[in-house]
């Protein structure tokens, strides 16, 4: 078995971080944490709550108080906030549309990027966000820039939605586009590049091809790691 490293998987929407950190963790045996799952889960309550984005004593007053649970599992990470659980809602349009704006805000990316290091304490954790890399765990063993185009990207996302909501592929590119606008030039962490990752450029790569690139690159660190003693 793999020694238990960190890997850190950031990268825009929808070039397949989340379906791939799944299952490398799965190969490895190691916990799934979706820190894009926290951010949709905190948005969910808070748009239910009324609480607007640049209401920032109230945002930072609600969530001071707010109880955020993790629950890793094998299919879904279920984010429960105060009890309740968001994981149904937090992939709707409303969220998505939403969530760079409230992700934006240093009181929430303040506590959410505590409990994500909380949960890295135990090694053996495959991470995907935005800034892992580059300020949640700087010190993983592993990291991995996941891009691809905005058109590949859109079209994964229709390819997903298209049964179950109303959507147009230009509506998906818009929406995407404006999020990784918005992710890339906020104040605070914004998606970057760490200069010491490892990036991967996925518009033609398929699933199991991914998955494999970044598996070999944890048992080659894990290898040299041992070559070393
Ligand atoms: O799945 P998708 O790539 O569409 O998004 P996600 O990973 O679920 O993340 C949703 C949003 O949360 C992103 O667009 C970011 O605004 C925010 N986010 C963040 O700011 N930092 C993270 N570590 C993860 C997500
Ligand atoms: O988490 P993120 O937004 O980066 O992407 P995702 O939700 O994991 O992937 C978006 C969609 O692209 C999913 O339906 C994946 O099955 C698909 N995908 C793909 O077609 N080819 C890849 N190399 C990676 C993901």
């Amino acid at each position: 078995t793999l020694d238990r490293i960190n890997v850190a998987i950031d990268g825009p929407a929808g070039a397949g971080k989340s379906t791939v950190a799944r299952m490398v963790a799965q190969k490895l045996s190691y916990i799934y944490v979706d820190t894009g799952a926290m951010y949709r889960a905190v948005t969910w309550y808070l748009i239910r709550k009324g609480i607007k984005p640049e209401d920032h004593d109230n945002v930072l007053q609600t969530v001071r108080n707010m109880v955020i649970e993790l629950i890793p599992g094998q299919e879904v990470q279920r984010v429960l906030i105060n009890g309740e659980d968001a994981t149904p809602h937090i992939r709707s349009l409303q969220v998505s549309g939403l969530v760079s704006q409230y992700a934006g805000i240093e009181s929430i990316r303040t506590r959410l990027s505590h409990l994500q290091r909380e949960m890295a304490l135990v090694k053996g954790v495959v991470m995907d966000g935005r800034d892992i890399g580059t300020t949640v765990l700087p010190d993983a063993e592993v990291k991995i820039f996941m891009t691809a185009s905005v058109e590949e990207r859109a079209l994964r996302r229709y390819k997903e939605l298209k049964d179950k909501e109303q959507v147009s592929l230009e509506q998906l590119e818009n929406d995407i586009a404006q999020r990784d606008h918005l992710d890339q030039n906020r104040k605070i962490s914004p998606l970057r590049r760490a200069e010491d990752s490892i990036l991967l450029d996925t518009t033609s790569m398929d699933i199991a091809q991914v998955v494999e690139t970044i598996v070999s690159h944890c048992r080659s660190y894990v290898g040299g790691e041992r070559n070393h003693l």
